[in-house]
């Protein structure tokens, strides 16, 4: 199968064109069990969505590298008044395929969509699981952030943690007292943008900074990203940015044309 396209395609079948062992990051946000409706995807109930998805996450798992990472970004709903805990019980079942679960993060929205009227809280976070096949290749030093250590107001100091004394000995992460960047939080803070322009009618596009933090930290040049619901095309757009080779599979033509027109400009 050749690299740097999109194709129109159900992922399986997409999948089983790709030899074992072959894709260094699998990076994708499946439909949320039936939140929304895509052109050729009406939903999958809550109850039914473990079994749904395990025959994808055993093509994933064969077709990943050793080393390689499949993350996950996902999200869960409320069904009869009380939150559906399929994510959960997907996530044990994809560690029975093999995965290794080596990060959770959670993407915190500032903008989060508007809430059901003060009956239940707003929802600004989903959830983004980082797994791997055997012990990941991690490029930490490609997502560092710099330190607001001496940042007078330090309330929620989103990038580091300083010690009670404020020397930040103890918890420091290199030799130097206060290294200018650091390791990020499991938390990123990304705003919800609006890409339907240059997306096109896409119902679900997540920003750009998603696929960037992941595709710098678990892959290196050259290497090969898939995404296996691959939508408006942003993980590979981004990937293509990136220097990286890039597969999407995605079963709308509509949504594969924008891509592709995405990916040319
Ligand atoms: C949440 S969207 C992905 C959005 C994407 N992250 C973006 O930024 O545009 C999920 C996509 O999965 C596609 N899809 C659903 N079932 C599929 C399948 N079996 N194979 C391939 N694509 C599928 C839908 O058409 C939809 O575009």
């Amino acid at each position: 199968m050749e690299t740097n396209k999109i194709y129109c395609i159900d992922n399986i079948a997409g999948m089983s064109q790709l030899g074992n062992n072959t894709v260094q990051l699998i990076l994708t946000s499946p439909p949320y069990a039936d939140m929304r409706k895509y052109q050729d995807f009406k939903g999958i109930h809550p109850d039914k969505y473990v079994d749904w998805f395990l025959p994808i996450g055993k093509e994933i798992f064969r077709i990943l590298n050793d080393g390689g990472s499949f993350v996950l970004n996902i999200n869960d709903k409320v069904v009869n008044g009380f939150r559906h805990t399929y994510v959960f019980s997907l996530v044990l079942e994809l560690e029975k395929l093999g995965f290794n679960l080596w990060e959770r993060f959670f993407w915190n929205k500032p903008n989060p969509m508007p809430g059901m009227g003060g009956k239940r809280f707003r929802d600004a976070t989903e959830y983004i699981f980082w797994f791997s096949k055997g012990k990941p290749y991690v490029d930490m030093k490609s997502v560092k952030v710099p330190s607001i250590t001496h940042s007078k107001n330090k309330i929620g100091r989103p990038e580091f943690e300083m010690s009670r004394s404020g020397s930040n000995f103890t918890k420091r992460e290199t030799s130097e007292r206060f290294p200018d960047m650091v390791v990020p939080l499991n938390v990123l803070t990304i705003k919800l943008g609006n890409s339907y322009k240059t997306a096109g009618n896409h119902p679900a596009i997540f920003p750009e900074q998603i696929p960037e933090f992941f595709i710098k930290s678990a892959t290196k040049k050259g290497d090969l990203v898939l995404d296996p619901f691959s939508g408006s095309g942003t993980t590979c757009l981004v990937a293509k940015k990136l220097e990286r080779q890039y597969i999407g599979f995605d079963i709308t033509e509509e949504y594969v044309q924008n891509s592709n027109r995405r990916l040319s400009e």
